[in-house]
């Protein structure tokens, strides 16, 4: 079914994707250790930070068990990689929709939040859009782009990393952006260019600027602050819309958290009248002593030192985990173990068994 013919109507009210809707069932709840949802808890008057995970469209079609984990767990969700231009685009004139929209549908079945992830990259591009010639055509591309994926989702997807990691690894100021097809083409218009066209498509929408490795003591993390502050300054200056920063927070187990650098970034962020999110955390492990029961709590640690840091200075909107169980987790792709032992990184185990990082995010969502 093309795009034009399968009305946003039939989709937000779901009969497109009835098939969808029932690979996704909610059975075997029962006896699942599971963070707090906000509606039970707030009786007590107290407000829960909402809690989420990034999860996988095969995982949750394939592993129920996991999935449940997922239902049980999770406020809110954002694919991992199924909204990302790679999988989306697999050519310049095709959409493929069908693993996002079964997210989503999940997600409405189980009245969980969706975050969308991420219209704006260097990362996760097919080989195509390389061949992006000029300003003119990067201009369009990217606005098609974002008009009709923010369109197919508006009400469903309340909130969007617009921009994701937008600058160099080692920035020298806020004009040190990475390089992309987009920021060759379009220079740092980019920015506002993909701000602009998602407020103008769904004005509703919470629009997020997502950058990682600004939590950490060290010249190239002090730099990478100082380089936010001025990008969003200077989007500030022009009246680019922007509601929020997202802190990637995938944290290193062998880096201190440079907690007054990181309170001082987050100071000026509230400043500027932005939110925080904490949206794609785990604890990169693989430099950690090799004994479960240490590990694992040195993992807790570092969390429990950077949300401290966070939470005492600003109230994050959400607080994402890059994963919700070890089971299905990006870090061995980049920091596997030269021990070989499966990394931990994430709240609960490969046996969805809770672990210390679970009840320290539970504290802190509490407002610990
Ligand atoms: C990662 C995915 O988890 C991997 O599966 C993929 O191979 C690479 O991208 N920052 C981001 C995420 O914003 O989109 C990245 O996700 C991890 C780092």
């Amino acid at each position: 079914m093309s795009i034009e013919a399968q009305s946003r109507r039939d989709f937000l009210a779901g009969t497109a994707s009835a098939t969808a809707l029932t690979v996704f069932g909610t059975a075997g709840l029962s006896g699942m250790s599971a963070f707090a949802t906000p509606s039970k808890q707030s009786s007590g008057g107290e407000k829960l930070i909402p809690y989420g995970a990034a999860v996988r469209s095969d995982a949750l079609a394939s592993d129920p068990s996991y999935r449940d984990a997922v239902i049980a767990n999770c406020q809110m969700v954002v694919p991992e990689s199924e909204l990302k231009w790679l999988e989306l685009r697999p050519s310049k004139d095709e959409y493929r929709f069908e693993k996002a929209d079964a997210i989503i549908d999940f997600a409405r079945q189980n009245a969980i939040e969706v975050r969308g992830h991420t219209l704006a990259w260097y990362g996760a591009l097919p080989p195509w859009t390389e061949s992006i010639a000029t300003r003119a055509d990067a201009e369009r591309e990217l606005t098609d782009h974002i008009e009709t994926v923010v369109s197919r989702y508006r009400g469903a997807i309340p909130s969007w990393d617009v921009i994701n990691e937008p600058l160099l690894d080692w920035p020298e100021s806020a004009s040190s952006l990475r390089p992309s097809i987009w920021a060759r083409r379009l220079g740092p218009d980019y920015l506002s260019l993909a701000l602009r066209t998602t407020a103008s498509v769904d004005a509703d929408a919470r629009l997020v600027l997502n950058e990682y490795d600004v939590e950490f003591t060290g010249p190239r993390f002090a730099a990478r602050r100082k380089a936010l502050i001025q990008l969003l300054r200077s989007l500030r200056d022009r009246d680019v819309p922007l509601h929020a920063v997202g802190l990637q927070a995938h944290l290193f187990a062998d880096r201190a958290i440079d907690r007054d650098g990181l309170q001082a970034l987050l100071a000026e962020i509230a400043a500027l009248k932005l939110d925080v999110l904490v949206t794609e955390l785990d604890v990169i492990d693989y430099e950690l002593p090799g004994k479960i029961g240490e590990r694992d709590a040195l993992v807790a640690g570092v969390a429990s030192r950077f949300l401290q840091a966070v939470c005492e200075v600003v109230r994050p909107k959400a607080i994402l985990t890059w994963g919700l169980s070890d089971r299905y987790t990006w870090v061995p792709i980049y920091f596997k173990r030269r021990d070989g032992m499966p990394n931990r990184p994430l709240p609960l185990d490969a046996e969805l068994r809770r672990k210390p990082l679970f009840d320290v995010i539970e504290e802190f969502r509490r407002g610990a």
